[in-house]
């Protein structure tokens, strides 16, 4: 089939700008692509791409990349005080944030800024700022990629937790998300609770929705490195989520060690917090380094290797399983 690419180059396609190259590589521009798939992939090992904004490639993928690229924003419903929106997963997700925000329907404002596409979202179940993505889906529409059928999972069968959702597990590798069906407020309930938004909308004094998205960019762009500059994928760990007993013992020895209930019997601490007190902040090694206001982002300065930046992670997790006993996830996906 002439769409397909072989031997193609994801330099571009990584967030991180490591070079790594796919045997095969289909970009999927229309819902009639889909149809294709089942019938592509016998035998084949797959990856799904969307912005290539939270993967890291330590080596060339040997399998079909699928990169959907399916575009569309279409309201399906709305109520008095709700309106359905329907968006594809090529979609690219801070425009279609922005889109809602100039609409005045709130919901998302919150997760302005994010890099990647909306298809990725409910997968890793983006959140910052107090919110998540799965606050506000109602359902994700994605196509058995076997058998070509779609399949339709409402909010309770995403199966969300911090991060995580049943694209990243029992239907890993299985489905591909062809769109996600958001529930959005026409009349916003804000959510500034989180100390960063809190203080840098006092410094404004605004607080409307787009002020809310203002305000999240103006943090982001602080704190985080544009990966259009520096090579990143955001996070590189999730925050580690730990017992209570656990955290009460590091806490007789680390006073200050971060802490916010995750359920009844755990925490979740703050992963950079455990990397700043190892003091990687700033650390480079090669052009693999660790950005020096936010440790928790890994960087590549500009030639680093994939492998680079895998084999500092290494030396993070050690460090910080030694110095606290605690064993931090990954939370970009290594190929
Ligand atoms: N901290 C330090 N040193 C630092 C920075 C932070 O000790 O240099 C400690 C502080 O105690 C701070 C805490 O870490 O209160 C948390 O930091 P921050 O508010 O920056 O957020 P985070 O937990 O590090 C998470 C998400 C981000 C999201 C922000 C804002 C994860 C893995 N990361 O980071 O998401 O933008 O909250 O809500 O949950 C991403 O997933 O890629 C991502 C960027």
């Amino acid at each position: 089939m002439e769409k397909i690419r072989e031997n193609f180059d994801l330099q571009k396609h990584n967030t991180f700008g490591v070079p790594a190259r796919a045997r095969y590589f289909l970009a999927l521009t229309t819902e009639e692509d889909l149809h294709l798939l089942p019938g592509l992939l016998k035998n084949q090992e797959l990856l799904i791409l969307g912005g290539g904004s939270n993967i890291l490639f330590r080596k060339d993928f040997e399998g079909m990349v699928i990169h959907p690229v399916m575009k569309g924003i279409r309201v399906l419903d709305e109520d008095r005080d709700t309106v359905l929106v329907r968006a594809m997963a090529g979609e690219n997700w801070d425009r279609f944030v922005a889109w809602t925000v100039e609409q005045g329907w709130g919901g998302l404002e919150n997760l302005s800024y994010i890099p990647g596409n909306t298809g990725a979202s409910p997968r890793q179940n983006i959140g910052a700022y107090g919110v998540e993505v799965k606050d506000h889906i109602e359902w994700v529409d994605a196509m058995g990629l076997a058998d070509g059928e779609y399949k339709r999972f409402d909010q309770a069968a995403c199966r969300f937790g911090y991060r995580d959702s049943i694209f990243k597990n029992e239907w890993k590798g299985l489905v591909l998300v062809v769109s996600v069906v958001f529930r959005l407020m026409k009349r916003p309930v804000f959510r500034t609770d989180y100390a960063q938004l809190e203080d840098e909308l006092q410094r404004s004094g605004r607080t409307g929705l787009a002020d809310i998205r203002a305000a999240v960019i103006n943090i982001r762009k602080r704190k985080l490195p544009d990966p259009a500059v520096t090579g990143n994928a955001g996070s590189f760990f999730k925050n580690p989520v730990i017992p209570l007993s656990d955290y009460e013992t590091l806490r007789r020895e680390f006073p200050e060690i971060p802490g916010y209930p995750a359920d009844e019997n755990r925490i979740k601490t703050a992963a950079a917090w455990l990397i700043d007190q190892c003091e990687w902040k700033g650390y480079r090694e090669g052009d693999a380094g660790v950005h020096p206001l936010q440790p928790l982002v890994l960087v590549n300065h500009g030639k680093a290797t994939g492998q680079d930046i895998f084999n500092l992670s290494e030396k993070i997790l050690e460090s910080v399983r030694k110095k606290f006993g605690i064993v931090l996830e990954r939370e970009v996906t290594v190929i």
